[in-house]
């Protein structure tokens, strides 16, 4: 703190903690400790690739939907997931990092994509569960990151969260229209819902003894709530949605805790958990072989744009007139 003429002006650090305090937001041309920019990178980076990565179970099976209909509906997902992905990489690049060092990073598994991704998508139904189960977890999730306290990661998840609404609703209502058809219909339902239960729970990180980054991204106000507060609620909210729809969850531990308030659940498999984080997923090796590869066939469009950002700029210095 600096003392001019009896004004005793604030610390860069001290304004920083007093913003936090008042939960205002932090804004790109602010002071901010090196840390809490670090731990931004690391989340918004994490939350981009996972958006982007997310489009590969369900792109798979947009040539094989059943009717025009669900096509549309589904290809507007995916092309969804990547401007989810577009908002967030550029909200990153709002702290001074670049999309292609964090593309690279994402490549070479120096950073990581959100576990549930790394789960292979097997019937039609996944569709709909994916929807339902893996939109719905993201919802609880990402709800609460429009109150963080970084301004441009908080006003990315908006829009975000509005269109993961209809992502869970499209998802629901096909699986609402598949437990009205066949027999063999609901067996897919219920087949499809009992492989991606658990790692949907996984989907809100560690238990929150086991959480290294809860503690101070909750003091930073990036996290508003803990892994397992948003875990229970996602638990809370999905039980009467599954039971609407007919389907079992698969968990025999699942109980509702009249003293709680609240549902008690089984644990996910946390050594499972541990592997799927540290690139041993199911599909690891083929999301990130997919991802390489189509990072590679676009280069040629990334040479082209900025060969003619270049040209539009040196006309533009030269006064010359940019071309449309
Ligand atoms: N998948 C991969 N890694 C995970 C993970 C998950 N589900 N959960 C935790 N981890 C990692 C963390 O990144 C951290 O590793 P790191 O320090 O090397 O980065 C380690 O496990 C310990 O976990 P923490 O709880 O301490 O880490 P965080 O405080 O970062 O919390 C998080 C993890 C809850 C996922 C948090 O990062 C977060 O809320 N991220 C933003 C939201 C997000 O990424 N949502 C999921 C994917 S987007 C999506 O769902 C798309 C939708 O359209 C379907």
């Amino acid at each position: 703190m600096t003392t001019t003429e009896h004004h005793v002006e604030p610390s860069v650090e001290e304004l920083f903690d007093d913003t936090i305090a008042a939960d205002q937001r932090i804004e790109p041309r602010d002071w901010m400790p090196d840390a809490y920019r670090a731990t931004l990178i690391r989340q918004i980076a994490q939350h981009a690739h996972s958006e982007i990565i997310g489009m590969q179970p369900e792109g798979n099976w947009i040539l094989r939907a059943p009717s025009l209909r669900r096509k549309a509906i589904l290809l507007a997902k995916v092309q969804d997931e990547a401007g989810h992905g577009l908002y967030l990489y550029a909200a990153a690049e709002t702290l001074g990092v670049d999309r292609a060092e964090l593309t690279e990073k994402l490549i070479n598994g120096k950073q990581k994509y959100s576990s549930i991704f790394n789960y292979p998508a097997l019937s039609y139904a996944d569709i709909g569960v994916i929807g339902w189960l893996v939109d719905g977890a993201a919802i609880c999730n990402q709800v609460p990151l429009c109150r963080c306290s970084y301004g441009p990661y908080a006003r990315a998840m908006i829009r975000v969260c509005k269109e993961e609404s209809f992502h869970q609703r499209q998802g629901y209502e096909l699986l609402m229209t598949m437990m009205r058809g066949t027999e063999a219909q609901r067996e897919m339902v219920q087949e499809s819902t009992n492989r991606w239960w658990w790692p949907s729970l996984m989907m809100f990180g560690p238990p929150d003894g086991d959480s290294p980054n809860t503690q101070q991204s909750m003091a930073w106000g990036i996290k508003r709530h803990t892994n397992d507060e948003l875990r229970q609620r996602f638990v809370d909210m999905t039980v009467p949605q599954a039971a609407a729809l007919g389907v079992a969850l698969p968990d025999p531990d699942l109980r509702w805790n009249p003293e709680r308030g609240k549902h008690d659940y089984g644990e996910p498999d946390w050594t499972e958990f541990k592997a799927v984080i540290t690139g041993g997923g199911p599909c690891n090796a083929q999301r990130i072989a997919h991802r390489r590869a189509a990072h590679d066939n676009g280069g040629w469009v990334r040479e082209a744009a900025s060969v003619y950002a270049e040209k539009q700029a040196a006309r533009a210095s030269g006064g010359g007139r940019a071309t449309a």
